[in-house]
């Protein structure tokens, strides 16, 4: 049996648009310009993480209650950012590749370092299609840690080889790869490495066209 690992944000809907702009106008408060390459080793990297590395960058030190306070601050931004979504802002293609998935009884599985991943399915109607989500209230280990896709594949009862991710993220392929899954980028091979195959969306890669990575 195989089955499909999906990240969320970038991958099913265009929210790490948000993300980067709640990040950079935390790390402006910083006095640091996020520039949009950096961000690149953000995505798919928990909340926490993301703003060790922003304070990192900066070379800024906060008190414990700052960045918690600060953490709070970019969700509080990312919520108002993502507020409007609904069904209409999946990334085009995506509910046909979910709907022919289904058709082929493959399992669909969401492993997503979001802890608002719940929150933004519901939003999109799209629930109901996984028949397993991993998200950032699941996991002690973010991305590149292979936990979350782990933990996908054992909640649908399917191993880990049989398990094709689809992320756009440099820590997220670089966790499919040592879950030893299959691990489909969204994005070009010179921004991202490690992959089996890039694409550029699921519009110009339909179903049809990724079936032998579902053959058993
Ligand atoms: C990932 C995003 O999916 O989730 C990251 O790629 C984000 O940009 C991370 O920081 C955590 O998200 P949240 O919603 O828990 O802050
Ligand atoms: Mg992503």
């Amino acid at each position: 049996m195989k089955a499909a690992l999906f990240d969320l944000d970038g991958v099913i809907v265009d929210t790490a648009k948000y993300h980067y702009e709640a990040w950079a106008s935390i790390a402006q408060t910083l006095g640091y310009t996020l520039s949009a390459e950096k961000n690149e080793a953000l995505k798919g990297v928990s909340r926490d993480q993301s703003l060790m590395r922003i304070l990192d960058w900066s070379g800024a030190t906060v008190n414990e209650e700052t960045f918690q306070s600060l953490l709070k601050k970019k969700n509080r931004h990312y919520l108002s950012l993502v507020a409007s979504l609904g069904p209409k802002d999946a990334l085009p293609g995506v509910l046909s590749f979910l709907e022919t998935l289904q058709y082929k009884t493959i399992s669909i599985g969401l492993g997503s370092a979001s802890k608002n991943a719940r929150l933004i399915l519901e939003r999109l109607k799209i629930m109901s299609f996984f028949d397993a989500i991993v998200d950032g209230n699941d996991v002690k280990q973010g991305k590149p840690h292979p936990e979350v896709f782990l933990k996908g594949a054992k909640a649908l009862g399917v191993s880990p080889h049989n398990c094709v991710v689809f992320e756009d993220s440099q820590a997220g392929i670089d966790a499919a790869v040592s879950a030893k899954m299959t691990a489909i980028a969204i994005g070009s091979p010179e921004v991202l490495s490690n992959a089996t195959k890039y694409i550029p969306s699921f519009t110009s890669h339909p179903y049809a066209k990724l079936a032998e990575y579902f053959q058993e």
